[in-house]
């Protein structure tokens, strides 16, 4: 275990470091265990995910249609208490410091996960460090052992969430620039509302994806929105008003007929203009290489577009983060330790607060 004298200024520790991430800004309660050989260690390959669990929401959110964040914020006060139950925190030296999610998200959700890291952090007297949420999903790429043995800046990331639509420049660990952002809904929000109004459950992205696959997509034209503006900021709702209008002229009797075509072409509009936009940034920007990482990038046909762009136009891309696709406690863990590497193992939790709207 890493001493800590508090007094003294800080030293970077020589041996093991073990780092607690807590996940719950939506709907998702997860805790990790990341072990990290030194602080001082460049050799990237050396870190291990002692333990990593994460309890869903959805069935929970699956009866309201979407989560309700008065419902998601009480389902994660048991939540998180069972995590720390059966990861036997308290047990001594099971972590040197934790790193907590402090948003963007749901203001009662991430209120859960930081009051109990506060308090993990006032019985422990261990440092927290509070985690951005956005930061947490661009460290997932760095959870994949490949991409930590290639990693080199700058890196150009996707990133597509529930709640954001971003690409990011990351010159350094802890160092982004957005180069364009969404100007309405996320398209991992695109994904659920066009999935809700076609009467599918909740998350639609998972749902839409596995119709899309049975279905063909030409059978409906569907905007491309902002696809040849010259920003790179996105748009989504005007593809969710294209295609209320296409089920509601669709006749009763053919809906279940057509709904996998429909759920295609959805997919593939959201597809094009997200493939497309991180081409021409890659292009323009010239990084070492490119990721994807939130949510939406489980999606195959996203996987499978970026991947057939950027190799044809001889730009690297980076493993998509499985296992970390959506929220989860490890890749608040690693963003964690890349701020502690930067600042030190301090971070008292008298000063952490959530912040609901905090962007990269
Ligand atoms: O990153 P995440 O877990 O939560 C936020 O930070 O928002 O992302 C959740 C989003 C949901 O909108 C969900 O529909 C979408 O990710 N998603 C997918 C797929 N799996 C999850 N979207 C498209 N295809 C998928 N396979
Ligand atoms: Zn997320």
């Amino acid at each position: 275990m890493a001493v800590r004298n508090p007094n003294s200024k800080f030293q970077i520790p020589n041996s093991p470091l073990r780092i607690l991430g807590l996940e719950t800004s939506c709907d998702e309660t997860s805790l990790a265990i990341l072990e990290v050989e030194s602080l001082k260690s460049k050799v990237e390959s050396r870190i291990r995910l002692k333990r990593h669990e994460t309890i869903s929401q959805i069935p929970i959110h699956q009866r309201y249609g979407g989560v309700v964040p008065e419902v998601a914020a009480r389902s994660h006060v048991p939540e998180v208490v069972s995590l720390l139950e059966r990861a036997k925190v308290f047990k001594r030296d099971s972590f040197d410091a934790i790193a907590v999610t402090r948003g963007p998200g749901l203001a009662t959700a991430l209120r859960v996960g930081i009051e109990g890291a506060r308090t993990l952090a006032f019985l422990s007297g261990q440092p927290i460090v509070g985690v951005n949420h956005l930061e947490g999903h661009l460290a997932s790429a760095w959870l994949v052992p490949k991409n930590r043995r290639n990693w080199k800046f700058p890196i150009l990331f996707l990133l597509v969430s529930g709640g954001h639509t971003e690409l990011v420049f990351m010159r350094d660990f802890c160092v982004y620039e957005v180069l364009g952002r969404t100007r309405d809904d996320a398209s991992g929000e695109a994904f659920d509302k066009t999935a809700k109004l076609m009467g599918l459950p909740y998350p639609g992205g998972p749902e839409i994806s596995r119709r899309a696959a049975q279905g063909k997509a030409g059978k409906f034209k569907l905007p491309r929105p902002m696809l040849n503006d010259a920003s790179f900021d996105f748009s989504f709702s005007g593809l969710k008003t294209a295609v209320r209008r296409v089920w509601e002229d669709l006749p009763a009797n053919k809906k279940t007929f057509f709904i996998n075509d429909l759920c295609a072409a959805v997919e593939e509009a959201i597809v094009e203009v997200l493939v497309s936009k991180t081409l021409r940034a890659a292009q323009r920007f010239k990084p070492q290489a490119v990721g994807v990482v939130g949510g939406v990038s489980a999606n195959p046909a996203l996987q499978a577009g970026l991947k057939r762009a950027l190799v044809a136009s001889g730009i690297k891309f980076l493993e998509p983060p499985r296992g970390f696709y959506t929220d989860n406690g490890a890749m608040i863990a690693a963003a964690g330790l890349w701020h502690l590497r930067r600042n030190g193992l301090k971070g008292s939790w008298r000063s952490l607060e959530a912040e609901p709207e905090l962007d990269l």
